[in-house]
Parts: C-alpha cells; structure tokens; sequence
C-alpha cells in the first residue's frame, strides 16, 4: 500500500528533516533530507550502516532532539505534543533499568509517577510482565536478569502508559539468534496486541523482514533514506515462515539493499 504524506491515516509525517551537529572542530550533517511516512498502526523499521543516523532520527521522532530543519508530525501534532500527550514509549539502545529496584517496581515507576496508587501501578506492571513473559521474575533485580529479560522489562516498560508510537532502538543487540527470533515473536504479538505503531531500529535483515510492514533502509554521508521496501506478508509471522520462500527472497532484496550503503571502510 502506498500513501501520500499527510494521509488521514498516517501516523508519522517526516519532511526534510536535516540534523547537524555543531562542535569545536566544525559541524558535522548526521541527517539530510529525511522523509517517511509510516500509518496508523503500521511497524516500521530503519536499517542501515553503524553511523548513518537511525538513533537520531529515532530521537528527532520522539522529540528528544531538535532537528535542524524540516518537521515532524506525530497522528497531525507537533512531536511535541505528542511527547506531552505520553504518545510515546521508547526502548533504548542500552537498557536503563534502575538496578536497585525490582523488575515489578522499574515497571511500575512511570505509572506511579503519572499519579496511580502503588497498587494500581503495580496490578498494571503485572499483567506486563506477563506480556513479555516475565511473570515469576517480578521481584528480581536487574543484575539477576538475563540481557533478553533485561530488555523485555525495558519493553514492557515502554508499554506501560498505552503509547500510541512504540520507539525501539535495537532492542535485541548482542543476543543469540535463537533467542533473538523468540523475542521478535513476543514483539510482534505484544505490538499486534496493543494497536500501537511501531518503528524499530535494528541492523539484522531477517529481523527487519519479520517484524516490518514497511523498511526504510538509511545509507550515510549524510544520513538519508536509499531505499523503501514494503514486506507484504500474513501475520502473525512465524518461524516457520522465516524458513521459506517468500521470505527469503525480501531477505536478499534487502540485503542487495544494503550492501550498496556500506562505505569500503565499513567492510
Ligand atoms: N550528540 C551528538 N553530537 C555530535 N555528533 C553526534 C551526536 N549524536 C550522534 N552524532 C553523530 O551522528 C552520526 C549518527 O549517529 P547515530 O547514533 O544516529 O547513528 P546510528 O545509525 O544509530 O549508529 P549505530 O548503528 O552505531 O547505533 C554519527 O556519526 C554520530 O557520531
Ligand atoms: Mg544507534
């Protein structure tokens, strides 16, 4: 499905989004020209070289940075709004969990903070744990967790006020493939779940296919979009399903995709 950017049903409007970043020895252009276009409750990957600029973009999304140039619309809003309307749930690129509390109570925080009763938030921050497959873990403490139970607290986390726009910055780095593709699986039934719109950012292709409606793969030198690809395939997808053909073959497209981003430097 193609849309046309400021479709009724978009979600995320980018428009020329251009990011630089001054410092002592000049500036230096992460972004240029960035524009995309992800519907209401689509899940949307960025893929791309170390470098090109997929946090930043993740960042300038969410409003956690100011873009140099161009706009950001989030459901018609500035990404403004939509961060003062707790739109957002984002995942960061390394897990933030506080390691003195429980992964009940690191779950529980952002309720609690937002006014709900010790009870209520932590009623909540167990029926998500359980969304992620964590129950039996609520009392253990960060440092007693596995690195995918650690980012599956994080996740949850990110669930925890109903975001309309759920932000991953490669959520799974540094796992094995086993339980990597277990975790992609609960991903994708908790985004199926909870109607949110999706955009991850990952550097695995067989991931990006999974997960993804749409992917937009990034080249750098600057940071810009080189490619869109829309995977059009059933869900919910399955593991089976990442055996075959069909599948396989968006793996290649991707990957020829992405080949052509990477600088010799990079190989
Ligand atoms: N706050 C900042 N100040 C200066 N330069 C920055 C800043 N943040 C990012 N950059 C630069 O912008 C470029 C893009 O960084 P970014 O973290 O967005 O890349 P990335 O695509 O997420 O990379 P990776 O895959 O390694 O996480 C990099 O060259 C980085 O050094
Ligand atoms: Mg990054």
């Amino acid at each position: 499905m193609t849309t046309t950017p400021g479709a009724p049903d978009s979600c995320i409007v980018v428009k020329d989004v251009g990011m630089d970043f001054s410092s002592k020895s000049g500036t230096f252009q992460a972004l240029s020209e960035v524009s995309l276009n992800v519907e209401r409750g689509q899940f949307a990957t960025l893929i791309g070289p170390s470098g090109c600029g997929k946090s930043t973009l993740l960042r300038v999304i969410a409003d956690l940075l100011q873009p140099s140039s161009g706009s950001v619309s989030v459901f018609g809003e500035s990404a403004g709004q939509a961060r003062k309307a707790r739109n957002f749930g984002f995942v960061f690129q390394d897990p933030v969990l506080l390691p003195w509390r429980s992964a009940l109570s690191n779950v529980a925080l952002p309720l609690r903070v937002s006014g709900l009763t010790k009870g209520e938030a932590e009623a909540r921050a167990r029926a998500l744990l359980d969304l992620v497959g964590l129950a039996g873990f609520e009392q253990n403490l960060p440092s007693t967790l596995s690195g995918g139970m650690a980012r599956r607290v994080a996740i949850a986390r990110a669930l925890t006020l109903h975001p309309s726009v759920l932000m991953l910055d490669e959520p799974f780095n540094g796992l094995d493939e086993i339980r990597r593709q277990n975790l992609n699986e609960e991903l994708q039934r908790v985004w199926m779940e909870s109607g949110a719109t999706a955009i991850l950012v990952t550097h695995n292709v067989s991931e990006a296919v999974f997960l993804s409606d749409r992917v937009f793969v990034m080249g750098k030198g600057p940071g810009r979009i080189v490619a869109e690809l829309v995977i059009d395939l059933p869900r919910p997808r399955t593991t089976v399903m990442a055996l075959e053909g069909r599948f396989l073959e968006y793996v290649r497209t991707l990957t020829a995709e992405l080949t052509g981003t990477y600088a010799v430097e990079d190989l």
